[in-house]
């Protein structure tokens, strides 16, 4: 066996990620019950699939551009005019393979060792591998959680004037998530002319994650950065099929930049992959141009997913939550359990259910626990009834 030690000193110590390492820890069991994952449990829709089995029939089976099939840049920029009226064109969209790959790329292309990402949390914390693969650091600046129902606003917040004295001059890039994984948080348009103005001023970037723009309640889709800002500001949009179209197998994602960027991120994407897969990219035409009775249709239930979680969860006397206003999770704070990895591992061990901990989503989420409720009302229950068990 090779040792540790024989690898590079980066790849030696990057630190552990506890959400992967609790997944494993469940999978170990046949009778699991997994709502750990940020994934539904609903097939790709065969229209999709059609498209892809389709462009393999075709014989779609050799390298593409680097950057994306052309249809697929296309439809892109169309569906951004029709679903959300900007103006993007083809040069500025970049499909990758998923939406990590999409913000490794965004990451690497501007991260020397050394910079500092000031990154609201509490986030996703495989978004920050890049950070840590290009030595620079991370500057962590979590949301609050209001608990008061009147006063101060109930449910999680940004405080901007927090985040933007965390910018110091050896910041190269803000990094929001937005709507949030795993509160449900979403910024909002005047934050983030606000935000937009100030990184302008100081001539730093914003990543912005809209993975999640899909998949906000009550809206066609969340606030995007995209609205806000010019086609030169320094702004990377990383995205993904992987969500709102029920393809996280697929490995399909896309990135927004200025059109300087396309140069750049495909002369990276080149050394990385080549380019993402070739006959996926035409089901990924067939969701942008035909999936919106598909996301209307998949919103309905996890809405309503939503409002039963939060009459048994929400309603527990232990439990501390706000409904989400976006995304798929349900993020909570159990009394007496300030441990959220002891917690996990004696959900596992007791209960055979498997949730991720808040410490795997960085600063601000000790003690919490995140549920991902986008499965069957039948699943749903069995995971409430066994954690009502173990509360
Ligand atoms: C905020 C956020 N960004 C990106 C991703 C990754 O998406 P993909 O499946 O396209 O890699 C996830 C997945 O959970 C996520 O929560």
């Amino acid at each position: 066996m090779p040792e540790k030690k024989n690898f590079c000193r980066i790849a030696q110590n990057l630190p552990p990620n506890v959400g992967a390492e609790i997944l494993r820890y469940g999978w170990r069991k046949p009778d699991i019950l997994s709502l750990g994952q940020g994934e539904g449990n609903a097939p790709t829709p065969d229209f999709i699939m059609d498209g892809a089995v389709e462009a393999l029939r075709a014989g779609k089976t050799h390298y593409g551009p680097v950057l994306g099939q052309p249809v697929l840049r296309e439809a892109l920029s169309s569906y951004y005019e029709q679903v959300f009226n900007f103006d993007i064109p083809a040069n500025r969209l970049f499909v990758t393979g998923s939406g990590t790959t999409a913000m490794h790329l965004a990451l690497t292309s501007i991260l020397e060792k050394g910079d500092e990402v000031v990154a609201v949390t509490p986030i996703w914390k495989n978004l920050l591998g890049a950070v840590e693969l290009a030595e620079a650091r991370i500057v962590q600046v979590p949301l609050d959680f209001g608990e008061e129902e009147s006063g101060s606003q109930k449910g999680w917040s940004l405080d901007l004037e927090r985040l933007l004295a965390a910018v110091t001059d050896k910041t190269k890039a803000l990094l929001i998530v937005t709507p949030s994984n795993p509160t449900g948080w979403m910024m909002s348009e005047e934050e983030m002319r606000h935000v937009l103005d100030f990184a302008r001023a100081r001539g730093i970037w914003i990543i912005s994650d809209e993975v999640y723009s899909r998949t906000a309640y009550g809206l066609s889709h969340a606030p995007s950065f995209l609205g806000v800002a010019q086609a030169d500001d320094l702004l990377i949009t990383v995205n993904s099929f992987s969500k709102s179209w029920a393809m996280t197998g697929w490995r399909l994602g896309w990135l927004v930049g200025p059109a300087a960027a396309e140069e750049i991120i495909r002369d990276i994407a080149l050394y990385d992959n080549m380019g993402p897969p070739t006959f996926t990219q035409f089901g990924a035409v067939k969701a942008l141009e035909d999936g919106e009775d598909f996301i209307a249709q998949q919103m309905v239930g996890w809405e309503a997913n939503r409002d039963y979680m939060m009459e048994r969860l929400g309603a527990h006397p232990k439990i501390t939550m706000v409904a989400p206003s976006a995304t798929f999770y349900a993020f909570f704070k159990v009394e007496g359990e300030p441990d959220c990895l002891t917690f996990a591992k004696r959900l596992i061990d007791e209960q055979s259910l498997s949730l991720a901990p808040g410490c795997a989503f960085g600063a601000g989420a000790k003690g919490w626990m995140r549920l991902c409720f986008a499965v069957s009302r039948p699943r749903l229950e069995e995971a409430l009834d066994r954690l009502e068990r173990a509360l």
